[in-house]
């Protein structure tokens, strides 16, 4: 199949899936989302035979690729400073970032703890976000830029960010938004699924030990949990702050870390102007999810 040719399958892919329902899909633990596949556009690609280390040698390539790409810089900052601004600095505890990789999240946060499953040099430290190593209530925000949907057991992972965040202590995703030109961009132009249509897992089956944690990836598993609400009912203890879909067309023309970059930064500023256009169609055409969760008791 030639390249044309495969991105129009895709598009009509894309353009039936404006149509899908989505329902809750959720499995029971120790299932995994592959023993199941329905089949359709989310199961076009799958991770499974991917070892965990592939996080690590995205880390490094993005690392990498960060210091030739200054305009996909400049999006982050702006990234960044959506998240700096859902900071509550009245609020007593640490700043922790889970999954940093490369790290960046200090130019805009510089008190942000930076951690990752790998202990490269310049992170503050290790953790797994299935097992955190900070004391119960120590955490006043918990941030997780890409992280989530890495994440195969969101229930469990959110057990554990419950334990280690202070009352009233904020939980703050940035990721991929599942909308209509979401999906197409991420479905063609990234190598993770988008997964709307697998099973998701919420919690880890029983003898499951953070060490087990392997590599996984679903794009869409924040739209689907948190915009979509296929997890409000699971979601006791904590209360729904926000959820802001973003609108990037900026974003989308970077390239990210691996794609092509379209046009210099002109274009970029004429995408802005795109952005401010098209907000009030997140559902066609947001890049980036924000949700902001709260541990609304002790
Ligand atoms: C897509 S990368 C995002 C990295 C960084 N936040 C960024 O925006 O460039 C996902 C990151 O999550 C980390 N990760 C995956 N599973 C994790 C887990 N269970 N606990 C902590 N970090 C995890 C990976 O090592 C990787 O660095």
């Amino acid at each position: 199949m030639t390249g044309c040719a495969l991105i129009d399958v895709r598009l009509i892919h894309a353009l039936h899936l404006t149509n899908d329902v989505l329902r809750p899909a959720w499995i029971e633990p120790g299932r995994r989302s592959s023993d199941t596949k329905p089949g359709g556009i989310g199961s076009m690609k799958t991770t499974e035979a991917l070892p965990l280390e592939q996080h690590n040698i995205e880390i490094q390539r993005n690392r990498q690729a960060w210091q030739h790409k200054p305009l996909l810089q400049d999006i982050y900052r702006d990234f960044y400073r959506t998240i700096a601004a859902r900071i509550d600095p009245s609020q007593p505890g640490l700043i922790v970032e889970l999954g940093s990789g490369m790290g960046a999240i200090k130019e805009i946060i510089p008190q942000c703890i930076t951690t990752d499953l790998f202990p490269n040099p310049w992170l503050d430290r290790q953790e797994n976000a299935y097992r955190l190593s900070f004391a119960d209530g120590s955490v006043s925000h918990l941030i997780l830029f890409d992280v989530w949907h890495h994440l195969r057991y969101p229930g469990t992972a959110l057990q554990e960010f419950r334990r280690v965040l202070a009352p009233h202590g904020r939980l703050i995703l940035f990721e991929p938004a599942a909308s209509w030109s979401g999906r197409f961009i991420y479905q063609t132009f990234h190598h993770e699924p988008v997964g709307l249509r697998d099973e998701l897992t919420w919690e880890a089956p029983a003898g499951f030990s953070a060490k087990d944690a392997d590599y996984y990836a679903a794009q869409g598993s924040a739209t689907r949990l948190f915009w979509w609400g296929e997890a409000r009912p699971r979601l006791a203890g904590w209360r729904i702050d926000e959820v802001q879909p973003i609108a990037s067309f900026a974003y989308f023309a970077s390239g990210g870390f691996s794609g092509p970059r379209l046009g210099g930064r002109f274009l970029h500023g004429l995408m802005r102007g795109l952005d401010w256009l098209t907000a009030p169609f997140p559902r066609a055409f947001a890049a980036r999810l924000l949700v902001v969760l709260e541990k609304n008791s002790p």
